[in-house]
């Protein structure tokens, strides 16, 4: 039985969580886990200052590894392994949670567990669902990415589509932004586009149709901007538009992706985005049309949450994959260095 810690720190979340990868059901998995909002922190500045959630990692880390140890009932020297994000992320958060990880397994005389924030996303679902087999279909929409990757094995991962200016959560951050929804974003939005018509307001669907599944979601938030600003439309209505639009563009990306993909298991949707419930809605109806189970994991495990670091620690432990002391945190770290840079794309990986 594998018992990891795992640490999350790589945003505006600080996460601790205890896995025991031998459980067989979501419930066993998770033995113990907390997570830390720190939107009240950066609320005041409409977005994550990473100064400030570097030291907001620092202040709230230790004492929370003793907390999540004794809910667990467990020390840690009966952890296995200590696991933590390694990167991408906010370098200052990324090294405050990784030189704890490191501290711990040093004290402890336990194996590091470098994990890649976006594994731990990706790999999110098969925590969720103990049956998922590899290769499947991901869909990785949150704050900092937007990406199509078919997943063939651990580390093992071929980029189908990216975005060519912001993410999907950026576009929902941003809209909230613009309608003063305030901060964070997304589940705002999501809100108050319940109250409004998703047909009141045209906006654009930027690269509908386009051959290479890529996403742009530049366009649309201008759009939203001109729509707010010509002042004749409701708010609720263009935050319904807004999502229907975003909505639109991420399912015809995805079934075109889908044409250029090998033979999947299912389609995965991981991510903080994957958390909104219209989304997740239009997603099984395009897994139905592809006859493809969907594999959402619960709203908590897409947002940013320890229990996916450690399950991706545990997956790694498993197969030997443990990692040096000297391991340094990456503010950049794909999960496919050999997909290509896309044409007029700006630099998100
Ligand atoms: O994965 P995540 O927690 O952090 C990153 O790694 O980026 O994703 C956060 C993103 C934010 O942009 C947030 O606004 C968005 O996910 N998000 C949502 C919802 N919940 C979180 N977007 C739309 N609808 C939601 N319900
Ligand atoms: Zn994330």
């Amino acid at each position: 039985m594998a018992l990891i810690l795992g640490i999350e720190s790589s945003c505006d979340e600080t996460a601790v969580a205890v896995i025991d990868g031998a459980g067989t059901t979501l419930a066993a998995r998770i033995v113990a886990q907390r997570v830390a909002s720190q939107d009240e922190e950066h609320r005041p500045y409409g977005g994550v200052v990473p100064e400030i959630a570097a030291r907001a990692h620092a202040e709230t880390l230790a004492p929370m590894v003793g907390a999540v140890l004794e809910e667990a009932g467990l020390t840690l020297e009966q952890m296995d392994a200590i696991a933590a994000t390694a990167g991408p992320g906010l370098i200052g958060g990324v090294m405050v949670g990784l030189v704890t990880a490191k501290a711990l397994a040093m004290a402890a005389d336990k194996p590091l567990l470098a994990v890649n924030h976006l594994e731990g996303h990706a790999l999110s679902a098969r925590l969720a669902e103990p049956g998922l087999e590899f290769p499947y279909l991901l869909l990785l929409a949150s704050g900092g990415h937007c990406q199509i990757l078919e997943v063939r094995g651990l580390g093992r991962y071929r980029r189908l589509a990216t975005t060519i200016d912001d993410a999907l959560g950026e576009a929902f951050d941003k809209t909230a932004k613009i309608l003063g929804l305030g901060f964070p974003g997304g589940p705002a939005v999501e809100r108050l586009a319940r109250e409004g018509d998703a047909k009141a307001v045209p906006l654009p669907r930027p690269l509908l149709g386009s051959a290479e599944p890529h996403f742009s979601f530049a366009g649309l938030k201008s759009a939203v901007m001109r729509a707010r600003d010509v002042g004749l439309h409701k708010p609720e209505d263009i935050a319904a538009s807004f999502q229907q639009a975003a909505i639109d563009c991420v399912i015809d990306r995805t079934r075109r992706a889908m044409a250029a993909a090998g033979p999947v298991t299912a389609l995965v949707v991981a991510g903080g985005v994957a958390a909104n419930a219209s989304l997740r809605g239009a997603l099984i109806a395009l897994a139905e049309e592809a006859g493809l189970p969907l594999v959402a994991p619960p709203p908590k495990l897409c947002t940013d949450n320890a229990a996916m670091i450690g399950w991706a620690g545990a997956e790694r432990f498993a197969a030997g994959l443990t990692d040096p002391l000297d391991t340094v945190a990456r503010p950049r770290w794909p999960l496919d260095p050999d997909a290509e840079p896309v044409r007029g794309a700006g630099v998100k990986a």
